[in-house]
C-alpha cells in the first residue's frame, strides 16, 4: 500500500506576516461587511458585481498574472466559527486545486482564537486536496499541493503557528485513516492491518500486541473467531496502548475492522450500496488513525485500543444461522443473520477492554444500514451507557464537526427483540430500531464500565467530493476520538 496520507505530512505548513512570492494562490478573508483586503485588488462592488457577498465558505477566483487571489467569504463580522473557518478553507483548497504553494490569512480572522482558527484552517486545507492515488498509474488526480502558509498578525503569529501544526498533525491522521478504508480489501487484509500498526506502533511511541486465530481462540473470543469462520485470510486482533506518565484517565477505544463485509451466508446483494463493503474497518482505522498522534499531541490520558479484524466471508466453514458463539465475556449469541457480524467482533473487544476496568469506553463501527435510515450520510447515531460520556462525544463532535446526534438505549423496550430460545440472545433484533437494538446487543459486554457506541455507517464514505472530503472515505470519527482523548475527563 503506498501512502497518499504521506503527502498530507509532507506539505509544508508554515507561518508568516505577508504571503510568500512563490504561493502562486493566496486566499484572503473577506467579510460580508467592511473593508475588503487591499491585495484582492477589488471593490466591494466589483466583488459583488461577480456575485460574491462573502457568505461562509463562498469564494471568487481572480487571475492575476500566472497566480490566483481568491477572495474567501467569512460571512458576518466576527460570526464565523471553527466549522466555518475549516469549511471555508476547504473551499479555498478546492478553488486553488491547480496551484502546489498556498497561502491565506484566514486563520488570522476576527471571533475564532487563533490557534483553534489555525488548526481549523490547516485541516481544511489539507483534509480538501487529499486524493487516493495509490492504484493509479496517472497521477494527474494527485493533490499538487506541497506548501501552505498561514498569513498572520504580530500579536497571532505565535499562536497560528501552534494551531498550524496540530491542524497538520490531525489531517495527517484523518488522511491516513481514508488511505486504510479506500484501500482495496485483498491490498489490505487483516494480517495487513495488524503490520502497519506493528510499523506505526513503533514511531507513536506505542506498545503494540497482535493476536492471532490461536491466540483468540485460546482466549474465548469467541464472536472474531465465529465470523472469521468463513474466511481464508486469519483474523488479528490488535491491542494498542498509549502510556502518558501520570495519566489523567483512562479511556478505552474499540474500533470494528470488518476488511470485507460479504454478509457471510446472508449474502449481500451485488448492488452499488455494498460495492463499500471494503470501508467496513473504516471504525479501526479511526481508532489506528488516532493511536498514531497521541504521542505527538503530548495526550496525557491513557488510551488503550482494540482493533477487531476480520473478512466476514460465506463458505464451507462459514458460521451458519442457528450456531451458537460463545462471547469472551461468556455469553452466548444464537446467530440469525450472518451480516450482523460487526456485534459479533465488538462484543470481544468491548468485554475485553472492561476486563482493565478502564474510566469509560467508546467504540465506533459502521454498524448498520439502520443509521443511514434513520440520520443519512452525515451524521452518526451515539448510544451509550452514561450521559456523561455521551455528552463529552457530543460536545467534541460540535469542535470537530463530525456530527454526532443521540438515539436512546432502551433496553427496557426493546431488549426483548434480542431474546433467544437457545442462547442468551440472538444476534439481531426486528425489522425496526435496528441501531437502537445492536447498540443493545452490545451493552451487554460492557459490565459497569461507562460506555458509549459510534454508528459510522453513514459517513464513512462520500459519493462526491464535497468540503473536506474526497470522494470515497472519509476518516470520520479520527478528528473526533482525537479531540476525545486530548480533553477526555472520566465520566463520574
Ligand atoms: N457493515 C454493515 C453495515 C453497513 C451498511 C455499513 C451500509 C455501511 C453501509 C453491517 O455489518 C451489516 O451488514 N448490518 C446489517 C445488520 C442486519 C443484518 C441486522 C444491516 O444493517 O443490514
Ligand atoms: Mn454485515
Ligand atoms: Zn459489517
Amino acid at each position: 500500500m503506498t501512502d497518499a496520507s504521506a503527502t498530507v505530512s509532507d506539505v509544508a505548513v508554515s507561518t508568516a506576516r505577508s504571503a510568500p512570492k512563490a504561493a502562486t494562490a493566496v486566499g484572503w478573508a473577506v467579510a460580508t461587511k467592511g473593508a475588503v483586503p487591499r491585495q484582492l485588488g477589488l471593490s466591494r462592488a466589483a466583488l459583488e458585481a461577480n456575485g460574491f457577498e462573502g457568505n461562509p465558505g463562498q469564494v471568487l477566483a481572480v487571475p492575476n498574472g500566472d497566480g490566483v487571489a481568491v477572495a474567501i467569504g467569512v460571512g458576518e463580522p466576527g460570526a464565523i466559527d471553527a466549522a466555518g473557518l475549516r469549511s471555508a478553507a476547504a473551499a479555498f483548497a478546492r478553488a486553488a486545486s491547480k496551484h502546489a504553494q498556498l497561502a491565506t490569512n484566514l486563520a488570522d480572522v476576527e471571533g475564532v482564537e487563533a490557534k483553534v482558527a489555525a488548526q481549523a484552517v490547516t485541516e481544511g486545507v489539507l483534509l480538501a486536496s487529499y486524493r487516493y492515488t495509490g492504484l493509479k498509474n496517472d497521477a494527474k488526480n494527485a493533490s499538487r499541493l506541497v506548501a501552505l502558509t498561514l498569513v498572520a498578525g504580530p500579536k497571532t503569529e505565535k499562536d497560528v503557528d501552534k494551531g498550524a501544526q496540530r491542524g497538520q498533525t490531525i489531517a495527517s491522521a484523518a488522511a491516513f485513516a481514508r488511505e486504510l478504508a479506500n484501500t482495496p480489501p485483498t491490498h489490505l487484509n487483516a494480517t495487513d492491518i495488524a503490520a502497519k500498526a506493528v510499523e506505526i506502533g513503533a514511531e507513536a511511541g506505542l506498545q503494540v500486541e497482535v493476536f492471532n486465530k490461536n491466540q483468540l481462540e485460546q482466549m474465548g473470543c469467541g464472536g472474531i473467531i465465529g465470523v472469521n469462520r468463513g474466511s481464508t485470510e486469519p483474523p488479528r486482533m490488535v491491542k494498542l496502548t498509549w502510556s502518558p506518565k501520570s495519566p489523567t484517565g483512562h479511556l478505552a477505544l474499540v474500533g470494528k475492522g470488518i476488511m470485507y463485509d460479504s454478509g457471510g451466508i446472508s449474502l449481500k446483494p451485488s448492488d452499488n450500496f455494498h460495492q463499500n463493503m471494503k470501508m467496513d474497518m473504516s471504525g479501526a482505522a479511526a481508532v489506528l488513525a488516532t493511536m498514531s498522534v497521541l504521542k505527538e499531541l503530548k495526550v496525557k490520558t491513557k488510551v488503550t485500543a482494540w482493533l477487531m479484524c476480520t473478512d466476514n466471508m460465506p463458505s464451507g466453514s462459514a458460521l451458519k444461522l442457528g450456531d451458537v458463539l460463545t462471547m469472551r465475556n461468556g455469553k452466548t449469541v444464537e446467530i440469525h443473520n450472518t451480516d450482523a457480524e460487526g456485534r459479533l467482533v465488538l462484543a470481544d473487544g468491548l468485554s475485553l477492554a472492561v476486563e482493565e476496568a478502564p474510566d469509560a469506553i467508546v467504540d465506533i463501527a459502521t454498524l448498520t444500514g439502520a443509521a443511514l435510515v434513520a440520520l443519512g450520510e452525515s451524521i452518526a447515531p451515539v448510544l451509550g451507557t452514561s450521559q456523561a460520556l455521551v455528552d463529552q462525544l457530543i460536545e467534541r463532535s460540535a469542535a470537530t464537526d463530525e456530527p454526532l446526534w443521540q438515539l436512546p438505549l432502551d433496553s427496557k423496550r426493546y431488549r426483548k427483540l434480542l431474546d433467544s430460545v437457545v442462547a442468551d440472545m440472538k444476534n439481531i433484533g426486528g425489522p425496526y430500531g435496528g441501531s437502537i437494538t445492536a447498540s443493545i446487543f452490545l451493552s451487554e459486554f460492557v459490565g459497569d464500565i461507562p460506555w458509549a457506541h459510534i454508528d459510522m455507517a453513514g459517513p464513512m464514505m462520500v459519493g462526491a467530493d464535497d468540503g473536506i472530503y474526497a470522494k470515497g472515505a472519509t476518516g470520520f470519527g479520527t478528528r473526533l476520538l482525537i479531540d476525545l482523548a486530548s480533553n477526555f475527563s472520566p465520566p463520574l
